[in-house]
């Protein structure tokens, strides 16, 4: 290809992606626009339109007939340090911090560590279909300049930022105001903006921060407009006495964020089990949005989440592996564990809904939504292709669903990476299935 020639490819496949909020209950719905057996088109890293036709001469084609074409996840709510605890025995929330997580994480001091770590975390997000994520690394500078600079190799869309923590944590792992607000200000310089990065606050939860640094974090929100802030709130319920034990000025957990000013459209707060509706309104009211961590909070014993509370009060909910206190970075296994939560409460998730929040709602919720979460014209190619089925049990229900909703709900439950055949971020292949 001569420099500068349009750089183009069709993939032939069944295109799959909700477009609109399908709510709780509808499975016939017209968010979801499905195409069997067409050519998604790419050009210049950007999805240029989709045709039933053979898309002619010119077009470089890759053939995927019979399997599914999706948008790449979005999964709003991952540690790149934790796949050296995922899986880890015996613990609750705050239990498993001290145990398992802190001393790990302090590893990450070293910029070698840092590095592999987040290759190998890159790499297995993009094994996983997942093209998107907002991420905790480590305290450490180091670490989070090793993940930027890994997602910037691969193309990928990234959201991140240092943790900041300076109390109530190993002495390996704390930072104090001045230096942790100069590793921001140093942080967004270096990263945010630049090509499909973006630079986050990183507050881990309100008991590791003082009020000086949730006070400097703020600051720091507002006077950087398109900066994300991301944060821990209300996972356990021991987490949450602790807080008011921290924070007895504060009317709830929430609030403690929302009086340093933490609170915006670019806020980003996983779990919000242990919300009530004054909280819930506030969510709405600021534009933040909760990181449902179904996996998670059924392996650490968080709680349900109230989603269809979340939803009448108009919060934006989004899905989340939060590997390691998640057990798979698979959005999949996610989307079937949060059918799983609601189920106990009585809720039914349709695949519609559950895919929507780990597709275009994600997008939407991040401010993103002209760019990722979806396959419309226009829309950067991050992309995933699948088989609908994998193994003869799958292969057997696969054959035997009536409707797309069922297919799709069947190839959700059953479904993890090793239904993943290829990833693009970009129009470009960044993963693809040995086989
Ligand atoms: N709250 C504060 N830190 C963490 C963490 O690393 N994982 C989870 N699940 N909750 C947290
Ligand atoms: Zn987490």
């Amino acid at each position: 290809m001569t420099a500068g020639a349009v750089q183009r490819l069709a993939i032939r496949g069944d295109l799959l992606d909700v477009v609109d909020d399908p709510g709780f209950g509808a499975v016939d719905t017209p968010a979801v626009r499905f195409d069997a057996d067409a050519w998604l088109l790419v050009e210049d890293g950007r999805i240029a339109g989709r045709t039933r036709a053979d898309p002619g001469d010119g077009w470089p084609r890759v053939d995927h007939r019979g399997r599914l074409v999706t948008p790449g996840f979005v999964d709003t709510h991952v540690h790149m340090p934790q796949l050296d605890v995922i899986a880890s025995y015996g613990t609750e929330l705050l239990d498993w911090l001290n145990t398992y997580t802190f001393p790990a994480e302090q590893r990450y001091a070293d910029p070698a560590v840092s590095r592999a770590g987040a290759e190998r975390f890159v790499a297995a997000l993009l094994a996983h279909g997942t093209t998107a994520a907002v991420v905790f690394p480590t305290v450490h500078k180091a670490s989070a300049d090793a993940l930027f600079e890994t997602a910037q190799a691969r193309g990928m869309r990234m959201i991140a930022g240092k943790v900041l923590m300076d109390r109530h944590a190993p002495a390996g792992l704390t930072d104090d105001v001045a230096g942790a607000e100069r590793d921001c200000l140093d942080g967004i310089a270096r990263w945010h903006g630049r090509g499909r990065l973006a630079y986050a606050l990183t507050v881990r939860f309100a008991a590791t921060s003082t009020r000086e640094q949730l006070a400097m974090a703020g600051r720091l929100l507002a006077a950087h407009p398109g900066v994300y802030l991301q944060t821990h709130v209300a996972e356990s319920r021991a987490e949450v006495a602790w807080i008011a034990e921290l924070f007895p000025e504060a009317r709830s957990y929430l609030d403690v964020y929302h009086r340093h000013g933490l609170l915006g459209p670019r806020t980003v707060l996983a779990h919000g089990i242990w919300l009530d509706d004054a909280d819930r309104a506030l969510l709405a009211a600021t534009g933040a949005q909760v990181a449902h961590c179904p996996t998670s909070n059924l392996f650490l014993g968080s709680g349900l989440l109230r989603w269809t509370a979340l939803e009448a009060a108009g919060a934006a909910v989004t899905l989340a592996s939060d590997v390691g206190g998640g057990t798979s970075l698979s959005m999949l296994r996610t989307l079937a564990a949060a059918y799983q939560i609601q189920a106990l409460q009585g809720v039914r998730l349709t695949a519609w809904k559950a895919l929507y929040a780990a597709t275009r709602g994600a997008a939407r919720a991040l401010r993103l939504d002209d760019e990722i979460g979806s396959l419309e014209p226009g829309r950067m190619a991050d992309l995933a292709v699948w088989d609908w089925a994998v193994g003869p049990v799958a292969t057997h229900r696969d054959a035997l669903a009536r409707t797309l909703h069922e297919r799709v709900f069947a190839w959700i439950t059953l479904g993890d990476e090793r239904n993943l055949v290829a990833t693009y971020v970009g129009g470009r292949l960044q993963h693809a299935r040995a086989d």
